[in-house]
């Protein structure tokens, strides 16, 4: 099992020794940011294993490096620091096995970080991501125990671990009789090993169900339930994306349902955005708004005549139209 895997290789710094730096690698909602959260709180709890988790998505080396010493045993004042102070900081930090979760990795635009976090003693970097190849290439050379390092894999969850899941929801959260056990099996069955979209699923019905007047979730309301999901779903990730993506974002939603190649996208993002990324930039906020099911494109998109568009014309960017 998952946890058991990650358990193993974080086991050292229990016993006060350096962990080896890996991987948390599996597709969107099969619980890697959920189960390493449970069990580096355990391992906080327990062993008094001091550890924080960071979001990787449009953040600059300075505000990682100053979420990690914010929460770092030895160092004591961070505040109004620079990035050259920190790292000093950092550097000089001697101190007991310290845990760093680098959540959301394919979103990480300051690869040089690595290099920064490497040189700690004692750190160990764990970083979830979805592809192993993609996020393995991108670390710098030199920083090769991450480079090397083991790979704790997450797959979807059985439609049996899902019904579980959606169970223990229902227990917990609503009243008995809301929700009967065919209507947990058929969600079950429908997610494909998402717990994401699974538990939003079970919330959908309940929604429906309570829009409708029903004092119990009828079978209507189930399957109604997944495109309010996934409308909800949609709605959840883009928000969790940093600016520079909403500005993709929404240039490709303007196009319309024609779509856009990638020549004019550059272009128009390149006016909208205040603070401009290059091409390699965009190629990569295009390609993680299409993982989380937020555009989509002609073919495989490799082509620069292929076309892209947003899966949902009616979900805007959350950004503030620009002051003209
Ligand atoms: N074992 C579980 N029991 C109960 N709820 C779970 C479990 N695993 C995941 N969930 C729920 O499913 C949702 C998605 O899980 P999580 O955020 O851990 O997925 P993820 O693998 O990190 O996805 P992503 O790659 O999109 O970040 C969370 O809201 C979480 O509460
Ligand atoms: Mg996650």
């Amino acid at each position: 099992m998952q946890l058991d895997d990650l358990s193993g290789v974080l086991e050292p710094a229990t016993g006060g020794e350096p962990a080896q730096s890996c991987w948390v690698i599996g597709p969107s909602g099969s619980g890697k940011t959920s189960t390493s959260r449970f069990l580096l709180e355990e391992l906080h709890v327990d062993f008094g294993v001091p550890w924080v988790r960071v979001e990787c998505v449009g953040a600059s080396r300075w505000e990682l490096l100053r979420d990690i010493a914010a929460e770092h045993p030895k160092v004591a004042q961070h505040n109004g620091m620079g990035t050259a102070q920190l790292l000093t900081k950092l550097d000089d930090a001697d101190s007991d096995p310290f845990l760093i979760v680098l959540d959301e990795f394919d979103g990480l635009e300051v690869p040089e970080v690595l290099i920064d976090l490497d040189r700690i003693d004692n750190v160990s970097m764990i970083c979830i991501g979805h592809d192993e190849a993609e996020a393995i290439a991108s670390v710098p050379n030199s920083v090769d125990d991450l480079r090397n390092g083991p790979t704790v894999r997450f797959e979807p969850y059985t439609t049996k671990a899902m019904v579980k899941i959606l169970q223990a929801r229902a227990d917990t959260g609503l009243q008995p009789g809301v929700v009967d056990d065919d209507q947990l099996e058929r969600i079950a069955d429908e997610v494909a090993g998402s717990a994401r979209y699974g538990v939003q699923s079970l919330r959908s019905a309940v929604e429906l169900g309570e829009e409708r007047g029903h004092t119990s979730v009828t079978d209507e309301d189930v399957a109604d339930s997944f495109e309010h999901a996934k409308a909800r779903i949609r709605e959840q990730l883009l928000a969790s994306l940093s600016r520079q993506y909403h500005v993709v974002y929404r240039v490709i939603r303007e196009a319309g349902e024609d779509g856009i190649r990638p020549a004019d996208l550059l272009e128009r993002y390149r006016e909208q955005s205040d603070d401009p990324r290059g091409r390699q930039a965009v190629m990569k906020y295009r390609k993680k708004l299409k993982r989380y099911g937020l555009i989509d494109c002609e073919g495989d998109g490799s082509s620069r005549w292929h076309r892209w568009w947003a899966v949902d014309d009616t979900l805007k960017a959350p950004l503030r139209e620009p002051v003209l």
